[in-house]
């Protein structure tokens, strides 16, 4: 399973590939505009020290504009990945995209049919929005699973990425639905690694050898 980081902020994406976690970022326009910088720079500095895919989305909403954006990110870095909204013109500019070799990740797919016809255009990855599905009380980690089931039984090589995330609960439960890919928020990533028990535990060891050592100075 691969992890992405679902943040435009650098300095977040940096602190966490130190530990060897991240083997790609997704960014939406709600993200990189919250970093106040302009967009080509914010990309082109992640794409340019993560070894994976770099995901920034298009804005237009016909597909001649789609393409045309589209053409314009790929050209950004070799590993910057079209993203495009699920919609009629989005399929149209995915279709043609792919036949340029530009990947794309269908965004906000909320049901087994879209994520269909996403592959079937040609997106090398589709992003289920699971945290959204729950929102309007459905089962968002059902929809992964069954995505998953059918791209294995068509045999389409798209990968899907589980977005949307808001707690610890989804992330295991992705894990468990065969999703390719979970894609992060920096805010949930440290509650992957975390435990109280595990803090409890270091505090305990570290009394304890606090007294052993004392105890060790007196004989
Ligand atoms: O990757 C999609 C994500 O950025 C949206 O998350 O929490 O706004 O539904 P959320």
């Amino acid at each position: 399973m691969k992890f992405f980081l679902d943040t435009a902020n650098v300095e977040e994406i940096r602190r966490i590939n130190e530990l060897g976690l991240v083997d790609g970022v997704t960014t939406n326009p709600t993200l990189i505009s919250k970093e106040g910088r302009p967009f080509k720079e914010v990309i082109q500095e992640i794409a340019g020290f993560i070894d994976g895919p770099v995901n920034a989305e298009v804005v237009g909403l016909k597909s001649e504009d789609m393409v045309k954006e589209g053409r314009e990110l790929a050209s950004w870095g070799s590993n910057v990945i079209v993203k495009v909204p699920m919609t009629e013109e989005g399929l149209k500019a995915v279709h043609t995209l792919a036949q340029e070799n530009i990947k794309t990740n269908v965004t906000l797919v909320f049901t087994i049919a879209q994520g269909l016809m996403a592959a079937k255009a040609g997106a090398s990855f589709i992003s289920p929005f699971i945290g959204r599905l729950d929102d309007i009380g459905k089962d968002g980690l059902e929809l992964v699973s069954k995505l998953k089931q059918v791209m294995s039984m068509y045999g389409y090589d798209t990968e899907i990425i589980a977005a949307s995330i808001r707690h610890l609960p989804h992330l295991e439960g992705i894990a468990l639905s065969g999703a390719d890919i979970a894609t992060i928020p920096g805010s949930i990533f440290p509650k992957l690694w975390s435990h109280p028990l595990t803090d409890k535990g270091i505090e305990g060891f570290l009394k304890d050898w606090e007294n052993y050592e004392k105890n060790q100075e007196e004989v």
